[in-house]
């Protein structure tokens, strides 16, 4: 059982149910669950949608698109039948926070899809469980038998006129598959690489009806919002970021874990007062501020709030909100090498940049590790990275390339001290450093 972690800063929305058994239906409604779903029912697409968008929600899957916005793009009227798909396949190397939604509030995502079909006019919607979170499968399976059995899924939701059914299906345990389209190829049984793009899902989705596909967390966020107000919401946050974020500190951090603080939360302050400060009173050297793709930030340039705005304009992004602080013992070119080493074992293979890009850029980075690099190797890396930005199928391509690029342009000097054959100079501190 993961340990739930607490900070007197922390503005607990999502995370409000956590630890008290909202799992099981009678405590979710007792803490007010199911509420937000009848009143969406009571008033409608339009007021849903609306609401949405006065809420300022972005999607915290990675690209941090407004939601109510993304809702809004699924057409009215659909000769195929339209969908909801939650992304719940949370791969990002640093991120997790939707297995602790899963595991304490399973019914706050059944009633955000249920909101979000109905904006849509959806009569199904499907949950997309990552492969590796096989032991949440129970858990949340039980949670849709429970909302079935209650009356709150079915031919006729909460006794009205509407249906809307909801089914669990898991990966095989793939991060490609996060990826939206590559997710409903899985889902429709075929080998999870992406599609083309347009169409886009909210038109030609899955099944080629139109598709709202969302985060599990941006979901499990849709009934607060119908609780406390989007305007409410929206005012918990930065400029154009409403809300709250689950922000997951690993690394050489005093007090890792899942923290709900507001958009905009300053990263420094998250760092030092919120997570503890740096493990064993040792210096920062480098944070990776949105999962193992954002490009590192330095210690001089963390004093900045965590929205998706103002972290890429420090030159990084807000991705998954997976915070991973590295310390001055670490090397960061095997953190390069074990960077590219995930990327390159999960590239799919379906695109050449990516396929090979990767690979060359894993035995650059493992031959420069082992002390067996050249000066050129330095500029070579850099530019093999730089080849692949924008060239691939699907993000993934970028995904790799840009930490690599950053480590590269931020830590030279390190590079060049691996050259010459000398061993690596943090060789005896060799360590895990993402947790
Ligand atoms: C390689 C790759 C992996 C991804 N993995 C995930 C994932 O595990 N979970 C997720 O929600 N989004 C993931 N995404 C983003 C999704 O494609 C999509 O943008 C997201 O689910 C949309 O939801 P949101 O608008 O709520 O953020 C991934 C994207 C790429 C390119
Ligand atoms: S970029 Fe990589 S993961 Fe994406 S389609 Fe190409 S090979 Fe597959």
């Amino acid at each position: 059982m993961p340990r739930l972690v607490s900070h007197p800063d922390e503005v607990k929305i999502v995370t409000s149910r956590f630890g008290l058994g909202a799992a099981q239906i009678d405590r979710y409604l007792e803490l007010g669950g199911y509420t937000s779903a009848r009143k969406a029912l009571a008033n409608g697409p339009e007021y849903i949608i609306n609401e949405m968008k006065v809420s300022g929600l972005r999607g915290r899957g990675g690209a941090g698109f407004p939601t109510g916005l993304k809702w809004s793009f699924v057409p009215k009227v659909s000769a195929k039948p339209k969908y909801v798909l939650v992304n719940g396949d949370e791969s990002e190397p640093g991120t997790c926070k939707d297995h602790l939604i899963f595991l304490h509030d399973p019914h706050a995502v059944i009633e955000g899809t249920i909101i979000a079909g109905l904006a849509i006019g959806a009569k199904t919607g499907f949950i997309y469980l990552r492969g590796e979170y096989r032991y949440l499968i129970t858990i949340v399976e039980k949670a849709v038998a429970d909302a079935y059995a209650r009356g709150f899924l079915g031919k006729n939701i909460f006794g009205s006129e509407t249906e809307f059914q909801v089914i669990v299906q898991t990966g095989a345990g793939a991060y490609e598959v996060g990826e939206e389209s590559a997710l409903m190829e899985s889902l429709e049984g075929k080998r999870g690489i992406p599609r083309i793009k347009p169409p886009f899902p909210a038109v030609v989705g899955l099944y080629g009806g139109p598709t709202v596909i969302n985060n599990a967390e941006t979901i499990a966020t849709v009934p607060h919002i119908f609780s406390m107000g989007g305007a409410a919401y929206a005012g918990v946050g930065s400029e154009r970021n409403g809300g709250t974020r689950l922000f997951g500190l690993s690394g050489h951090i005093e007090r890792p874990g899942v923290y709900e603080l507001p958009m905009g939360y300053n990263l420094r302050k998250m760092i030092y007062e919120v997570g503890g400060g740096i493990r064993g009173g040792r210096e920062l050297k480098a944070v990776v501020p949105g999962g193992s793709s954002t490009p590192v930030l330095l210690p001089n340039e963390i004093n900045i709030g965590m929205d998706f705005d103002q972290v890429g304009k420090a030159g990084s992004m807000l991705g998954s909100g997976g915070v991973v602080v590295i310390d001055d013992q670490t090397c960061i070119v095997e953190f390069a090498l074990r960077t590219i080493s995930f990327y390159a074992h999960e590239s799919c293979g379906w695109c050449i940049p990516c396929r090979e890009g990767t690979d060359w850029l894993k035995k650059s980075l493992t031959r420069f590790h082992a002390g067996f690099g050249t000066m050129k190797d330095i500029d070579n890396i850099q530019y093999l990275a730089e080849n692949m930005m924008g060239r691939t199928f699907c993000p993934l391509g970028d995904a790799a390339a840009m930490p690599t690029i950053g480590f590269v342009k931020k830590f030279r000097k390190e590079f060049e001290e691996h050259l010459g054959g000398k061993p690596c100079p943090f060789a005896k501190h060799v360590e895990l450093a993402v947790v």
